[in-house]
């Protein structure tokens, strides 16, 4: 039921192009998955979702377990039915979510927390993970780690990476469900030998597929780099590699350069709803005055719903009479970017011209001006 291809290895770099086949469809890779934490993309339906190019989308276990809880999405027939989505699905295990939390407890068993709202006291931990994501549906489904902050100790990551990876053995052996794959989460902050060590482990587990978390935390793109260029060479290359929650174009663009083949993030749509369009020559914030009475599309290289028919003059104007047509259209342009990115990257891979691409791209975006 799932399976992973690896179809070529670009001649200049890392960089791979693969099939990764799921219950709900195949995917290709490198692929991005835009954010739908609730069980929606913010402001956008299923089916504009699905007219950007989307393959894939990710959904929160620590939201949905909150609200309205996996046992109604479970009786509702699966997240996919829920949310009227027919496509793979990916869920975060919430040992991102938890662990950003101002309050909690964390025990050799999981985590302690107060429900949002409520006040209720809550434990989730590699056990609760696995029943809450095992009950959601989702094609593919994360291990419950631990995402330490940047910066941390050597002494205090060294710790953590154990207990992540006992939690690893542990939501192995709670797994439930054969129709589901399960990857596991490479953790280790910005120290090498963590990181080999904890990737080392986890693939004697043999896992479908394998993450690189902790990232995206404030270490920046050199770092990111860094912890790339020496963990990809501890993952097996049979396997996808998911680097978690990248990142911005230029994160992304070098991060395939570096092995990875899959990344989410709620950059696009998050940033759709503050006016910024991210373009083939940068990006524009839509509120700027310049905009005012510009008739070209957002981005006239962009064939999306929102460039073939609107204009930044109506943008700019949605944006400022608080329309929420405005989030919607610059959410349908901003998801239809990054995966036309990622279709473009797939190409350059398979012409054995990554390296060029990835120059090119971000040249034309204004990358090396900064
Ligand atoms: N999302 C972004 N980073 C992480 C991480 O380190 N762990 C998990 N579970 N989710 C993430
Ligand atoms: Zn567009």
């Amino acid at each position: 039921m799932f399976s992973f291809e690896l179809l070529h290895n670009d001649r200049s770099c890392r960089a791979r192009r693969g099939r990764l086949h799921t219950p709900h469809g195949a995917i290709e890779t490198p692929i991005f998955m835009p954010v739908g934490t609730h069980g929606a993309l913010k402001a956008m339906t299923p089916a504009q979702v699905e007219e950007t190019g989307a393959q894939i989308i990710l959904s929160n276990t620590y939201h949905l377990h909150l609200k309205p809880g996996e046992s109604l999405v479970k009786k509702a027939g699966g997240l996919h039915r829920f949310m009227n989505w027919d496509k793979p699905i990916l869920t975060d295990s919430g040992g991102f979510q938890v662990f950003s939390l101002p309050k909690k407890k964390i025990t050799e068993s999981g985590v302690f927390f107060r429900h949002e709202h409520t006040g209720e006291e809550i434990f989730l931990g590699p056990k609760e993970a696995m029943q809450i994501e095992n009950d959601l549906g989702a094609d593919i489904i994360m291990a419950f780690d631990e995402c330490i902050p940047y910066p941390s100790s050597h002494d205090y990551a060294k710790k953590s990476i154990h207990k992540t990876l006992r939690w690893a053995n542990s939501c192995l052996e709670a797994h439930g469900r054969s129709d589901q794959a399960l990857f596991g989460i490479v953790q280790g902050s910005v120290y090498e030998d963590l990181r080999r060590e904890c990737a080392e482990q986890l693939t004697a587990m043999d896992f479908p597929g394998y993450a690189i978390g902790g990232v995206s935390v404030g270490e920046g793109l050199e770092l990111l780099k860094q912890v790339v260029d020496y963990t990809e060479p501890f993952l097996p290359s049979n396997k996808p590699r998911y680097l978690m929650g990248v990142g911005l174009p230029e994160d992304i663009l070098e991060s395939i350069e570096r092995g990875m083949d899959m990344f989410d993030c709620v950059i696009p749509t998050r940033y759709a709803r503050s006016a910024t369009a991210f373009t083939s020559r940068g990006k524009l914030r839509l509120t700027n005055r310049n905009y005012r009475r510009d008739f070209f599309p957002v981005d006239p290289a962009c064939d999306c719903y929102c460039c073939r028919n609107f204009t930044r003059a109506y943008l700019h104007h949605l944006f400022n009479a608080n329309e929420i047509l405005s989030a919607t259209l610059m959410a349908i342009h901003n998801v239809h970017f990054y995966l036309n990115m990622v279709k473009q990257a797939r190409e350059a891979i398979e012409q054995n011209c990554y390296i060029d691409f990835k120059n090119d791209f971000l040249g034309e975006y204004g990358f090396f001006e900064k």
